[in-house]
């Protein structure tokens, strides 16, 4: 369509594990023969000079899309960074702008990981329309816009957290259920509905030995793994628990992620669609 979108990813800082997800979104960037490029300031990068960068990626025309990488050091302002991407480009769909879109079903760009949970369900033909779905977690990247976005599929939602009382038989009340709450395996068979939809949005690395063996105690190769490198993944759901009474899930590592960085090449296909006359803006959700 004669437009090469365009992905800009800043990264302040040096955290291991933001280091990893850029370098791999901008990976898909050259696959799928997105420009791309990655902005790295260091960890003493002030609120103010952050800002001035954003400045600098809303005015260039060859950028579609802007992804500040988070967590950002504690000393900036995550929510003004955010709040000063222009929305058109804000591929996160972290911006106020775009929050408040989804929130009220207009055409928007919609946060990744959210948007990826949906498309696996629909590319797995499960249905969403009238059945029960738990969110556990209630954070602004993941657990409320999923909320949003199950809602708009004409689900039941229910949305849970750390204060909410009797968990397991909350969640034993979803036929969907997303766990994102951060806790390594802490939704157990006694949280799961025997044949529900598991969405396992956890990433958390073990280290210890006594955890390993309680979570993968039935995964010989897996945890022959841990021994030699001294660390796995796991997600927020126990993986032997959930493989014996789920109908289906998605496992941790190898469900989510990949579906989190192909909806953000999505995103960022759709933002670049603007600099196509007459071509309508973004479609809903990013989608
Ligand atoms: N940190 C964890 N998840 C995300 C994400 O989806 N986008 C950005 N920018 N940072 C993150």
């Amino acid at each position: 369509m004669g437009v090469r979108p365009g992905l800009a990813a800043v990264l302040v800082g040096d955290n291991p594990a933001s280091q990893i997800y850029v370098r791999n979104k901008i990976r898909a960037c050259r696959r799928i023969g997105a420009h791309s490029e990655t902005l790295r300031l260091s960890a003493g990068t002030t609120t103010d000079e952050l800002l001035r960068t954003v400045e600098r990626l809303n005015g260039r025309e060859e950028i579609d899309g802007i992804l500040v990488q988070l967590p950002l050091p504690t000393h900036i302002s995550a929510q003004r960074v955010l709040a000063a991407i222009a929305p058109e480009k804000d591929v996160d769909g972290f911006h106020p702008v775009n929050v408040g879109r989804l929130v009220s079903g207009q055409p928007c760009l919609a946060p990744c990981t959210p948007s990826g949970l949906i498309e696996i369900l629909k590319r797995s033909g499960i249905g969403i329309r009238g059945r029960r779905a738990v969110v556990v977690g209630r954070s602004n990247i993941v657990g409320k816009p999923t909320a949003m976005l199950l809602l708009a599929e004409h689900a039941t939602v229910t949305v849970c957290h750390s204060r909410t009382s009797d968990l397991p038989s909350v969640c034993r009340e979803g036929d969907i259920l997303v766990a994102a709450a951060g806790r390594p395996a802490m939704l157990t068979r006694e949280h799961i509905r025997p044949g529900a939809v598991v969405l396992d949005v956890g990433i958390n690395r073990i280290r210890d030995a006594a955890q390993a063996e309680r979570f993968l105690g039935h995964d010989t190769a897996r945890l022959d793994r841990f021994r030699k490198t001294g660390s796995t993944l796991v997600g927020d759901v126990h993986p032997r628990h959930v493989a014996e009474v789920a109908a289906a899930y998605t496992p941790v590592p190898g469900g989510v992620g990949p579906l989190t960085i192909a909806m953000l090449m999505s995103n960022t296909l759709a933002a670049s669609q603007r600099r196509i006359p007459a071509s309508g803006g973004p479609p809903p959700h990013g989608a």
